[in-house]
């Protein structure tokens, strides 16, 4: 079996600061990342910024600065977001960087040397906010201006000699390829946009731009650069150092597990992506998983709509935790999701402070109080211990992991809290003292399961389920799904230790 697992997130446009949905593509990327760790897989877990292109020239223009001393900053706070957020990445790309020149002018190369490129002339609409050619009938007139239909973004007429490359000609070859991988784009119903928009029809797509320079400059001919989005894509391999396939980091993580992308940006991977490495005789990534938009009010977070909440300021006023859970409970995921601050109030008072950290400390202060504050050796397990404890189904909860089934694992969490709680309230050990294996046996039960949730919940929220592992001495690197494994409970006799209180609530304003 591949224990190689490589996942990235898209690569962010740096051209204003981030927001909750760039803070939602690489939490969500951090959850798979760190779940595979502790699942023994070696993880690549790429992240950076796209920052090329007319977009973030202009952007750098209205400043009155280099574009690429622009990018410089910009980009720096996005790799500062990425610690802020706690991110396990195990590299942080920029465009800007000659590994990335070099991958991106050797796969121009490899298109042109197949005769896949050609140079022609390119009349049409063109999106700099999305960076993004549509067709007439993708672009409507509202109040005397035109714009994309989909992004309602503003599009500009564009006449210039351009190169193309050939997608007509892939369109057969994707529509197979789809067909014989039909795991290859997820969820099912993004799955089903992308295989009618290329049954519809591909015209050849421009690939580069003779009327500005902030780019890559096209191979022999410096009068070109490089379209972004052909640029922006190859991230994904010039972090594996491609052109060189014998490189080590190419050889163990390329095809890629997972692109994880926002659905907006559907179409430039799961079709001109796939077009281009076919093209190039590359293997495609295993999967393209394209999650949904957090909303605020109906509309999706925005520069442009000035309806941004900062991660930032969520953090400062909850913690990181908070923000993580809540983003991966309440997005049901692949869906958008509407935040806001009441609901996050309530999942930190009734889920993270109620029903993970008072379980935490329950058991644990009952343990101190009544085994002598160890893991109680005499025991004898009943069905109702059982029942808790064959629940964890490891393989099943790979199974839904590979399968990006995510409101599953969480939905696992959560119940398997209200379960627990309820078996300890329920059992009422403290009217046991006079059946001593009894209450050992409850004690012992519900501390393999905070050990089990805890395990659970480290992908979620790492710091947390670190402190609540605490009771067990457990470290970070101890954290091994194996351990969980074919009945291998916690070890009897062992210390347990008092930890401090895992969530503060929240006191709302209207209780
Ligand atoms: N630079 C391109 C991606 C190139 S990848 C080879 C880009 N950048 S972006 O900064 O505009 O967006 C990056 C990601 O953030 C996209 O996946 C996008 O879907 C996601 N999000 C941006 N706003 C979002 C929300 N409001 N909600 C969830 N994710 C959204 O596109």
């Amino acid at each position: 079996m591949d224990k190689n697992f490589y996942i990235t997130t898209p690569i962010y446009y740096p051209s204003a600061k981030p927001h909750m949905g760039h803070a939602y593509s690489s939490i969500i990327a951090d959850f798979f990342a760190r779940f595979k760790r502790i699942d023994d897989f070696n993880v690549n877990f790429l992240t950076g910024t796209d920052e090329h292109g007319l977009k973030i020239q202009r952007a750098a223009e209205k400043k009155n600065i280099e574009p690429l001393k622009f990018c410089n900053e910009i980009s720096q706070t996005f790799r500062n977001l990425s610690k802020i957020l706690n991110l396990t990445n195990t590299d942080f790309i920029r465009t800007t960087e000659d590994r990335h020149k070099l991958s991106v002018q050797s796969l121009w190369s490899e298109l042109k040397k197949n005769d896949d490129i050609y140079l022609s002339k390119y009349s049409g609409w063109y999106s700099v906010s999305d960076e993004a050619f549509y067709n007439d009938d993708e672009v409507e007139e509202i109040d005397g201006k035109k714009q994309a239909k989909l992004s309602k973004s503003f599009v500009e007429w564009m006449d210039e000699e351009s190169y193309f490359f050939r997608l007509s000609k892939w369109q057969k070859p994707l529509l197979d390829y789809y067909n014989k991988n039909p795991e290859f784009i997820s969820p099912q119903a993004r799955k089903n946009e992308v295989i009618s928009f290329v049954k519809n029809g591909l015209k050849d797509l421009s690939v580069s731009r003779k009327s500005f320079s902030w780019g890559i400059k096209v191979p022999e001919d410096d009068n070109h650069v490089i379209y972004v989005w052909l640029d922006a894509l190859t991230n994904y391999l010039s972090a594996l150092n491609y052109p060189d396939k014998s490189d080590i980091l190419y050889k163990n993580f390329w095809p890629a597990s997972i692109h994880l992308i926002g659905k907006d940006i559907l179409r430039f991977h799961a079709v001109y992506w796939p077009a281009f490495l076919l093209a190039a005789k590359i293997p495609l990534p295993k999967k393209i998983y394209s999650h949904g938009w957090i909303l605020s009010g109906e509309e999706k977070m925005s520069k442009s709509k000035g309806n941004i909440l900062d991660p930032i300021d969520i953090i400062d006023k909850y913690g990181l935790d908070p923000l993580r859970y809540y983003l991966i409970k309440e997005v049901s995921f692949g869906n958008d999701g509407n935040i806001s601050q009441d609901k996050l109030e309530d999942c930190i008072n009734s889920d993270l402070a109620n029903n993970f950290g008072n379980l935490c400390q329950r058991v644990t202060a009952f343990t101190i109080k009544n085994c002598k504050g160890k893991i109680p050796s005499e025991i004898n397990f009943e069905k109702s211990d059982l029942k808790l404890l064959d629940k964890f189904d490891l393989n099943l909860i790979r199974e839904k992991i590979d399968n990006q089934d995510v409101n599953f694992y969480i939905d696992f969490i959560v119940n398997s809290l209200f379960e627990t709680n309820k078996y300890f309230n329920d059992q009422e050990p403290w009217k046991k003292k006079d059946n001593l294996v009894r209450l050992n046996t409850i004690v012992y039960t519900t501390l393999e399961i905070v050990r089990r949730i805890s395990f659970m919940l480290y992908p979620i929220i790492p710091e947390s389920a670190l402190k609540a592992l605490q009771i067990f001495k457990i470290s970070e690197k101890e954290i091994k799904f194996s351990t969980l494994s074919n009945n291998n409970y916690l070890k009897a006799e062992s210390n347990i230790n008092m930890i401090d209180i895992l969530f503060k609530k929240i006191e709302k304003k209207n209780d």
